[in-house]
């Protein structure tokens, strides 16, 4: 039972840092990749960003590794629809937990994990002409908050994690929020018994707190719209995108893609930095059960950084494969 593996380089450094990353996966065991289009190349090409053929794909395999896309300026559509490669695989796949782990090597780690499929961006906006209001409906049921709250404190115990907080403005959004937070503190009582201790926090208290004190966080588990707002501020408190990976998980399915996207800026020039995708693959490994092997990837992230084999996004001046062929290097001699 070999895994098998969608691969959507996507656009722009896309095509950089997901080859590499397949590099570095054939060092650690057997994988079928099965590469498969999506993008804004792929949009002008075919006329959609992601055809049906690539849905089908990504539905039969195991994981998908994802690079990034280029999403089109609003001019450059004119009438044609575009429907978002991320966005559309997130909802046919269903992929309700998206984590984002935040850590230096050193003395930072935490994992933010985010409500991917309700809350504010359920996109229920209107506007009521009459009364010249603009209205976005949140949505926060009871299902979608068990499964998330769940899936962390699933999570901590899994990877050894000792304590879940849930975010939330519960004081002021006193039924939705409400009822995120009831589900989450009658879900703790079961994890307490397993270890997993458990707090709350109030999303703007927690946003200073990131800045402060990001060491009195350990999983943190919120919904959609607050995770994605902590989860950049978090990227910003270690080195930025080029070193940030990210996991969208579903029941059956796993997506793995770099935080970034497609860099238009530094594109074709060989000089991306590979390792928040090689970290993203680290996380696919890990949901494939193939803990030691992510470990090795993890190890050998470490010692390039250490040794300061960087790319010029980190101040170093190697090229996207010398990055890569120093962690392989370091791979082989563990
Ligand atoms: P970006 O993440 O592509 O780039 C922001 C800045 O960070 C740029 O200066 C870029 O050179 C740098 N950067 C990003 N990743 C890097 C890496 N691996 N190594 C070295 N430097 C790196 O964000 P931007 O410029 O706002 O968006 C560019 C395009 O990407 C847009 O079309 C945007 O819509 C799309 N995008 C796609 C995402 C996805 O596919 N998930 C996520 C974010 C943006
Ligand atoms: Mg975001």
């Amino acid at each position: 039972n070999t895994p098998k593996i969608c691969v959507i380089n996507g656009d722009g450094i896309g095509n950089e840092v997901v080859p590499e990353t397949v590099r570095v996966l054939n060092e650690l065991g057997d994988f079928e990749f099965i590469h498969a289009h999506a993008g804004y190349e792929c949009f002008k090409r075919c006329g959609d960003a992601i055809p049906e053929n690539t849905i089908e794909i990504a539905k039969e395999s195991d994981c998908i590794l994802f690079g990034s896309v280029t999403t089109p300026k609003p001019t450059e559509l004119k009438n044609k629809s575009y429907r978002s490669p991320i966005l559309t695989l997130r909802k046919e796949l269903d992929l309700y937990a998206n984590i984002r782990p935040t850590y230096n090597f050193d003395n930072l780690d935490f994992v933010i994990i985010r409500e991917n499929t309700e809350g504010l961006y359920v996109k229920k906006e209107y506007y009521d002409e009459k009364n010249e209001v603009a209205i976005a409906e949140r949505i926060i049921s009871k299902f979608g908050s068990s499964r998330i709250v769940k899936f962390a404190f699933d999570y901590a115990v899994q990877n050894n994690r000792k304590k879940v907080s849930c975010i939330h403005k519960a004081n002021v959004l006193r039924v939705t929020d409400g009822l995120f937070l009831e589900v989450f503190e009658e879900m703790s009582k079961h994890y307490e018994k397993l270890g997993i201790k458990s707090d709350d926090y109030l999303i703007d208290a927690t946003a200073m707190y990131l800045i402060r004190n990001p060491q009195m966080f350990d999983v943190l588990v919120t919904t959609n719209l607050f995770g994605d707002i902590l989860s950049d501020e978090a990227a910003g408190l270690i080195g930025g995108l080029g070193m940030s990976p990210s996991a969208n998980i579903g029941d059956k399915n796993g997506l793995f893609e770099p935080v970034h996207g497609s860099a238009p800026d530094i594109a074709g020039k060989g000089i991306s930095n590979p390792i928040a995708t090689i970290l993203s693959a680290a996380m696919m490994l890990d949901h494939l059960k193939m803990n030691k092997e992510a470990e090795y990837i993890r190890k050998a992230v470490k010692k390039t950084v250490e040794c300061k084999y960087l790319t010029p996004d980190l101040g170093g001046n190697l090229k996207t494969f010398e990055v890569t062929e120093k962690i392989i290097e370091s791979i082989r001699s563990q």
